[in-house]
């Protein structure tokens, strides 16, 4: 094992252990080829969803539910997750996944576009946007994600390394737009953001000053 590896073992022991639900849902989205969010990554979105905990959270790309598991995990237990996803069986899949896992009345499953989703919910009503669906549409989120938040309210966009693509000179159109989002969010002065070495990258950002 090399240090890297050594290193990731190490940290690994601080990254939570999954439940029953979440290991399923997981290994359905994985048969599914749905890619779920990394597990050192989901501990993650528990923990920030646990900070004050969070009581209206918006999901952007539900997948099978294996995220909207782990925010749930973390949010407050009267807290409601509004999670979007465009392809009907799997929004379908996953509200009976929620369901299952005693999270039916936590959740608000929107069936949709994202863009044609977000303009409907409310302005400075959210304490955390999660963003996971399509790359290229990240920069709109952002839009979005800061005219839903509140003062204080949490950014998480997952797969902010890209693959390592964020950090070469490749110029596909998800790339683009990935560095186009991180770029705007790292140049705005109203925003403090970090990015996690947490699976693909999870960026954090909040609004300076509003904490
Ligand atoms: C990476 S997966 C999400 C995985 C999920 N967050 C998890 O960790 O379990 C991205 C999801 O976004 C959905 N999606 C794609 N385009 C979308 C759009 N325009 N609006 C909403 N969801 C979309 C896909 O169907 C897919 O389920």
């Amino acid at each position: 094992m090399n240090s890297t590896e050594a290193t990731l073992t190490y940290t690994d022991q601080f990254v939570e252990p999954e439940d029953d639900a979440q290991r399923a849902a997981r290994h359905h989205s994985e048969e599914q080829g749905v890619e779920p969010v990394d597990h050192a990554a989901a501990s993650w979105l528990r923990w920030f969803a646990g900070l004050r905990p969070a009581t209206d959270v918006v999901e952007i790309g539900g997948g099978l539910g294996y995220s909207a598991l782990w925010l749930l995990a973390g949010m407050h237990p009267r807290g409601m997750l509004t999670t979007i996803e465009v392809a009907p069986e799997r929004q379908a899949h996953a509200q009976r996944q929620l369901a299952q896992a005693g999270h039916g009345q936590r959740v608000r499953s929107i069936l949709g576009a994202a863009l044609t989703v977000l303009p409907r919910l409310a302005d400075d009503a959210y304490d955390l946007v999660f963003v996971d669906a399509v790359r290229t549409e990240y920069p709109n989120y952002l839009t979005h994600a800061q005219r839903l938040l509140r003062p204080g309210g949490l950014l998480l966009v997952n797969g902010a390394l890209g693959a390592g693509t964020a950090a070469d000179a490749r110029s596909d159109d998800e790339t683009a737009a990935l560095r186009t989002c991180l770029g705007t969010i790292r140049d705005d002065p109203t925003l403090r953001a970090q990015i996690l070495p947490a699976g693909d990258g999870l960026l954090v950002a909040t609004a300076a000053g509003r904490e």
